[in-house]
């Protein structure tokens, strides 16, 4: 009995911590397995943030549908992401993990936050420009309100911070706009306005294979790496990446294929090997494909572990289905109370 009071105590805190822990969530699109780009943009940031948040980690499969709406396999799909997140170490008795379509509650705040969002800005988000030009034959209306459902994914756990790459900052600002319209419109402080989180405060872009832009799962065939992929598999893309005729002058600027070489090197190689093809660069010593060479070995020394465990859990149905089940039940519950209160501040009253 002498020491059961501290243990009480530390309950107490504990329980009463829990309250008070801040709100964390993000979502992946299960458009195709996780690449580098999720895991540093993202995943990454899932890991460290379990532990100190209260977080809720999901699969955007609704979202899915604006860009892949008649999705063969999508319940297969879906099931590899979550594979995917529980390899790279998301824990689900720390975090919630679920699925999008297992929480209809969504649906209902998107309704309700679609009657507040104008179309004039819907249509000003670059990511809705850009999927326009992409898919001219399905610029649906979903793709419009894609903002929208992101917000209310937000909102439904009435999150306050939210781990996403750099390509989603302009939606995040969407979900700030619209929590505070809707306090605005109810005249309640009862949404909490969402704040991007990253632990460098910057956000990250890791950069494809291909020369430009951003590593993306459907940015064409060599541009990801991803986590599940197999040694020859990385190599060989490693060493079909754009480079050029090498430099021409002492410390001259890296062009855009170049920096992104070293780029994807710093994310995966120790500093001493940036540095040494770094000086190699600024001396015209350089030779790409030993650079290439160091890049591969390093992502497969990377990739190999998590690899390792995405087969391991890909066998275990039973696993997976229990995280699923499991996941759902605490999202809803989230869910159920915030649709109940928001159905009270709009004004619904049940008969
Ligand atoms: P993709 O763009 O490959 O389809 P998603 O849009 O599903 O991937 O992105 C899931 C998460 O991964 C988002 O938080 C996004 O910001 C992040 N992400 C995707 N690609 C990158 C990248 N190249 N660099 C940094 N973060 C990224
Ligand atoms: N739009 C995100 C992406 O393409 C996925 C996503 C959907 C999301 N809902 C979200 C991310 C809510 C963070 C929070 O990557």
């Amino acid at each position: 009995m002498r020491d059961a009071h501290p243990n009480i105590f530390l309950y107490i805190c504990k329980f009463k911590y829990s309250f008070m822990k801040e709100i964390v969530l993000s979502g992946i699109r299960p458009t195709g397995n996780l690449h580098l780009g999720n895991y540093f943009g993202a995943v990454k940031n899932f890991i460290r943030l379990q532990d100190n948040y209260n977080c809720y980690f999901f699969i955007a499969d609704y979202h899915s549908l604006t860009t892949h709406p008649h999705p063969d396999d999508l319940h297969g799909r879906v099931r590899q992401i979550l594979v995917e997140y529980l390899a790279a170490g998301v824990d689900p008795e720390k975090a919630t993990l679920y699925v999008q379509s297992d929480v209809p509650e969504v649906v209902e705040l998107y309704l309700f936050l679609n009657m507040n969002a104008y179309i004039g800005e819907l249509e000003r988000v670059t990511t809705f420009k850009e999927k326009v030009r992409k898919q001219p034959d399905n610029v649906n209306a979903g793709l419009l309100t894609y903002p929208t459902l992101m917000a209310a994914d937000i909102l439904i756990h009435k999150s306050q911070y939210v781990p996403v790459g750099k390509d989603q900052e302009q939606n995040l600002e969407k979900a700030r706009d619209f929590a505070a319209r809707f306090n605005n419109i109810y005249g309640v402080e009862y949404f909490p306005i969402p704040q991007a989180f990253n632990f460098g405060n910057q956000l990250v872009k890791v950069p494809g294979l291909d020369g430009n832009g951003k590593m993306g799962k459907s940015e064409g065939e060599g541009n990801a790496i991803f986590l599940a992929e197999d040694d020859a598999s990385i190599r060989k893309k490693v060493m079909r990446a754009k480079t050029d005729s090498g430099p021409t002058e002492m410390n001259q600027e890296k062009p855009e294929p170049i920096a992104n070489l070293f780029q994807l090197m710093s994310i995966v190689s120790k500093p001493e090997t940036v540095q040494f093809f770094d000086d190699a660069y600024n001396n015209m010593t350089i030779r790409y494909g030993d650079m290439k060479k160091q890049l591969a070995e390093d992502m497969i020394q990377f990739v190999t572990p998590i690899r390792e465990k995405i087969r391991e859990i890909d066998a275990n149905d039973e696993y997976i289905n229990k995280v699923a089940r499991m996941g759902a039940e605490k999202a809803r519950e989230s869910a159920r109370k915030t649709i109940k209160e928001v159905r009270e501040i709009i004004g619904f009253k049940p008969f």
